[in-house]
């Protein structure tokens, strides 16, 4: 799919305030500093259509990006931030929820998750968490360009063993890096092909 147009449209603090437009949605979430904005950049072919940053916790809205004036892509706050306030945490997660489990236009739901670590414990609640209120997701694993390709089939497997003894079968997966582009066409054909058929 050829991208002609990115644009942002709003940031909300609360899932009732986002846009009315009846369009296809496909959100990305993940702990903070995984690379969901860094991956609408890359995505989008924008350095700086979404605010990303070194320090996490830099996303803090529900924000809404209008690609070829047809569909969006629409950047989380993250999860799972030890140094913010408990309150704040709430917030977030309170945010989050609300869009996630509310959000008609919502198509699917990317679980961002940084290649390089082990299976971390808040991912996997947040997917079983998803799980249990059947909300469709697919994976992407990030920062694919900071590990060899031996290491980076090493963690994949490892993850996938771990997912299954969560899950009857591992959900279906991309690989990414925002810096050297892996895995832009494979999405974007993916999204594309949602578009046409729902
Ligand atoms: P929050 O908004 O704070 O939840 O973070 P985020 O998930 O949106 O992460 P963001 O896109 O701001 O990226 C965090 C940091 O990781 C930045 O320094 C990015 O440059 C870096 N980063 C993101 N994706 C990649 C990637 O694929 N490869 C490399 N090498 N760095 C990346
Ligand atoms: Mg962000």
């Amino acid at each position: 799919m050829i991208i002609k147009t990115a644009e942002f449209e709003q940031s909300n603090s609360d899932y009732k305030k986002c846009p009315q437009h009846g369009k296809h949605e496909f959100a990305f979430i993940g702990r903070s500093n995984v690379g969901k904005s860094s991956l609408i950049n890359m995505l989008t072919n924008h350095q700086k259509l979404a605010k990303t940053s070194s320090s996490p916790g830099k996303t803090q809205l529900i924000n809404h990006f209008i690609i070829n004036k047809d569909w969006y892509l629409v950047d989380l706050p993250g999860y799972g931030y030890a140094k913010v306030s408990k309150k704040m945490r709430q917030k977030f997660e309170d945010l989050n929820k609300g869009y996630i489990l509310n959000r008609e236009e919502l198509v699917l739901l990317f679980v961002l998750i940084d290649i390089r670590h082990e299976p971390q414990k808040v991912d996997l609640e947040f997917m079983q968490f998803l799980g249990e209120k059947a909300v469709p997701f697919m994976i992407i694993f990030t920062k694919a360009d900071k590990l060899s390709s031996s290491k980076l089939n090493k963690n994949l497997l490892t993850y996938k063993k771990k997912m299954l003894e969560q899950w009857s079968e591992m959900p279906r997966f991309f690989v990414s890096s925002a810096k050297d582009k892996r895995g832009k066409e494979e999405l974007l054909d993916y999204i594309d092909e949602l578009n046409k058929t729902l």
